[in-house]
């Protein structure tokens, strides 16, 4: 007959018997209910079993999985819970008290920082959808250039909180309307910063980018949505979107030139194996920028689901097999920019962890900031660590594609859910 294997399942154990070795779960739900930075963890000094007897908790739960020991109940304890708490002592659960008390604040600045870039991007959004109906029902030219200059002028506050605008556009909510012109247009307006541009020289790379795929509109439904492999003759006819794109502009008296090299040339290649074959220097410096975050977004937010390719991987792809493609110096800053993963990607640590990136450090490329899957944790209340402050020794493992994981941990990562923002 098998052997039947014996199931190890947590068990409740009294805090005076608690050693060091053990890995432990809190009874307490809410995060600012206790001092400690995660509410499971291994316990490493004695420091911590005296610090958990002060709080007031008569049990913990015992992992035998995840612990070095077992306890034994007969141990004699050097702590004893009515014991007056050393200076010392009353001094660390002061710290981790302050320590617990700014990570909460920087928490809830990044949740209202997270929360107006949202709104910024939506904005900018349904201000590309309005252009595009202008355009597309021929408005007279005057007023549609008055809209692009009055949404130049008031357009939302620049915000210098990149690495929040890229993890919005890696990880579009569904309940988030997508459009592949605005993120084109951030991811634009991001890199060509990164390359020294001023703000205000960026007019017509905006409009250029968000408007670049605009003769997508005047295909057969069938042709508009990018896909790697097609018939020849639908390639064919899907290029048509350059010179659609031309076309509708110069109908409405949009005569700003370097937009309409944006538009005509953002599927030209540096190495000269575009739709038009133009080479180098001769591609516009703007259709440059596009071109590099137009193949990026939409690898990343690609609506045929199988064909969607995650930040890292596509981040990794356009160096290793696209990289003729693009301005060398232009790509360099883009990755630069980006990191290795993403903002926004999902990622598994070698730890059995698992989050979302939500902060890349250039500078410190193998230590990202990460917003933490916790499910003893309220959401509202998850927390954002740097990888190194969860251990020496963990790393990123892999990268995850959004839609192969459960969608209860997906919402939970997902700031717009959590954040209760409806868009319309
Ligand atoms: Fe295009
Ligand atoms: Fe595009």
């Amino acid at each position: 007959m098998p052997k039947k294997t014996k199931i190890e399942l947590p068990y409740s154990v009294r805090v005076e018997d608690l050693e060091v070795g053990m890995y432990i779960r809190l009874p307490m739900t809410g995060w600012m209910d206790h001092p400690f930075l995660r509410s499971k963890f291994l316990l490493r000094t004695d420091e911590q079993i005296a610090i958990l007897m002060r709080s007031g908790v008569s049990e913990v739960q015992v992992d035998p999985l995840k612990s070095k020991l077992m306890p034994r109940k007969s141990a004699a304890r050097s702590v004893q819970t009515s014991q007056q708490p050393s200076d010392s002592l009353k001094r660390k659960i002061d710290e981790l008290w302050k320590s617990k008390k700014r990570i909460q604040s920087k928490v809830e600045t990044r949740r209202k920082q997270f929360s107006r870039c949202l709104e910024s991007h939506v904005h900018r959004i349904s201000m590309a959808n309005e252009l595009e109906k202008m355009i597309l029902a021929q408005a007279p030219s005057d007023s549609i250039q008055a809209y692009i200059d009055s949404q130049w002028e008031n357009q939302p506050e620049t915000s210098d909180q990149t690495n929040i605008n890229i993890s919005i556009i890696n990880n579009t909510s569904s309940s988030l309307p997508y459009h592949h012109g605005a993120n084109t247009a951030v991811l634009s307006i991001i890199l060509a910063l990164e390359l020294g541009y001023e703000m205000d020289e960026l007019k017509s790379l905006m409009f250029g980018a968000l408007l670049h795929d605009i003769g997508l509109e005047a295909l057969p439904q069938g042709l508009r949505i990018y896909k790697e492999k097609r018939q020849k003759s639908e390639n064919r006819a899907r290029n048509a979107h350059i010179k659609l794109g031309v076309e509708l502009l110069k109908k409405a008296k949009v005569l700003d030139e370097e937009m309409l090299k944006v538009v005509e040339q953002h599927h030209e290649h540096i190495n000269g194996m575009g739709f038009l074959g133009l080479k180098g220097d001769s591609i516009s410096e703007f259709a440059q920028i596009v071109a590099i975050c137009n193949h990026y977004d939409r690898h990343i937010n690609n609506p045929v689901v199988t064909e969607k390719r995650t930040p890292h991987r596509t981040i990794v792809d356009m160096f290793n097999l696209f990289r003729e493609r693009f301005n060398n110096e232009k790509l360099n800053k883009f990755i630069y920019t980006m990191g290795i993963y993403p903002a926004g990607s999902i990622v598994k640590l070698n730890d059995g962890n698992m989050g979302m990136i939500t902060g890349t450090f250039p500078d410190d490329m193998k230590n990202p900031e990460i917003l933490l899957y916790d499910p003893d944790l309220d959401p509202r209340d998850a927390l954002f660590f740097r990888i190194k402050e969860l251990g020496d020794s963990v790393e990123i493992k892999e990268d995850i594609i959004p839609h192969t994981i459960p969608l209860s941990i997906r919402s939970y990562l997902n700031y717009t859910e959590s954040l209760n923002y409806s868009p319309f």
